[in-house]
């Protein structure tokens, strides 16, 4: 790796007051409450790479109204979480497979990759000086946000030479507004999130822009989540619009969508399936049709489905909405393994069950 800069540590002037701060945790939501402190790191290729690296104060940043990711999307992000131990520790669940992901990302958005060290080393030490961020009410997280965008001023469409890097960090409860136990999904009938050779397994801005409007269609039709198909037979269930899926069958097997480049390779759609074959299903990645799983699904043959992310963590799916087809998953309700998997999962997070797989680090 080539040399990274060391953190220059600019303490926040007037941090937010502890009571103030305790209050506004107490119901985090998602996504719209911060914290005091955020990372930034220059690039410039032309400075010999990454080469100022300040953890300062949480505030606008200033960029040139030419920058180039304002203008041709070169953005790319991260999502992971810091989980409050019951001892009064803090642990990141394999921050080292965020870091690899980030720079899978960059590359295949023509950008300069950030050393994993100096990834993991922000994620340290912002959660370090935000400690007191971190949520303790069940289920709540400290949801980190590293980023990285084009800031050279310059219109020519060409990879810039100038990038930043932003690590902020927002306290979260659950993803879903509604709570709800199990969630309804529509199914994108005019739209494609992601075709083969294109961007669908990068982490980057334009994937979830793309979202958007089949997102809003799903809003607008009652449900929580719009699930993408494949972009040329338009047959093939590929993932939600931001999370993995998991269909479990009644003989003791689960599905997954395999990772052909158009979906995301979820962190925890990984640990998910390792998980699972430990509790002794077997776990086929292996493409899963629209038509078979209405067809499953009123068989019963199909048990479960189950949604997954760093946000979402395991999220049942309960109905499905196809044009003006509706089917029900099982009761329509969580399933057992979706709860039994989640509460192994965030009993491993969360540091109650033994983490057997090297998976949580402790900061
Ligand atoms: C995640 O962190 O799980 C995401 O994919 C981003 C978004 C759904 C909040």
């Amino acid at each position: 790796d080539a040399p990274t800069p060391d953190f220059e540590h600019v303490p926040h002037p007037a941090p937010t007051p502890d009571a103030a701060r305790d209050e506004a945790l107490k119901d985090p939501g998602f996504g719209t409450l911060f914290t005091d402190h955020m990372v930034v790191v220059d690039y410039d290729a032309d400075k010999g790479g990454w080469h100022q690296a300040v953890l300062g104060p949480r505030g606008p940043i200033t960029l040139d109204p030419a920058a180039a990711v304002l203008h041709y999307a070169q953005e790319i992000f991260e999502g992971m979480k810091a989980y409050q131990q019951e001892d009064g520790a803090i642990a990141l669940f394999r921050p080292d497979a965020n870091a690899r992901r980030f720079n899978d990302s960059a590359r295949r958005m023509a950008m300069p990759e950030l050393p994993e060290a100096l990834f993991l080393d922000s994620i340290r030490q912002l959660v370090a000086v935000d400690r007191k961020w971190v949520p303790t009410i069940p289920g709540g997280a400290l949801y980190l946000r590293p980023f990285m965008f084009a800031s050279e001023a310059f219109l020519g469409v060409r990879p810039a030479r100038q990038y930043k890097y932003i690590l902020i960090a927002s306290p979260v409860g659950g993803y879903f507004k509604s709570g709800a136990p199990a969630v309804k999904i529509w199914v994108a009938r005019d739209y494609v999130r992601a075709a083969k050779g294109g961007t669908g397994a990068a982490k980057t801005g334009g994937n979830y822009a793309a979202s958007l409007v089949p997102q809003a269609q799903a809003t607008a039709k009652g449900c929580d989540q719009v699930v993408f198909l494949d972009a040329v037979e338009r047959k093939w269930v590929e993932e939600l619009g931001g999370m993995n899926l998991f269909f479990v069958f009644d003989d003791g097997s689960v599905v997954t969508p395999p990772l052909t480049g158009t979906i995301l390779p979820g962190i925890t759609r990984d640990s998910l399936i390792q998980l699972l074959c430990e509790e002794g299903l077997t776990v086929r990645e292996e493409p899963y049709s629209i038509e078979q799983w209405r067809d499953d699904a009123q068989s019963g043959r199909l048990l479960e489905t189950m949604a997954c992310g760093t946000a979402a963590v395991v999220t049942p799916v309960g109905t499905v909405l196809d044009g003006d087809t509706e089917f029900t998953i099982g009761s329509g309700g969580p399933g057992q393994l979706a709860t039994k998997i989640r509460n192994r999962l965030v009993g491993v997070q969360k540091g109650t069950i033994a983490d057997t797989h090297g998976w949580v680090t402790h900061i």
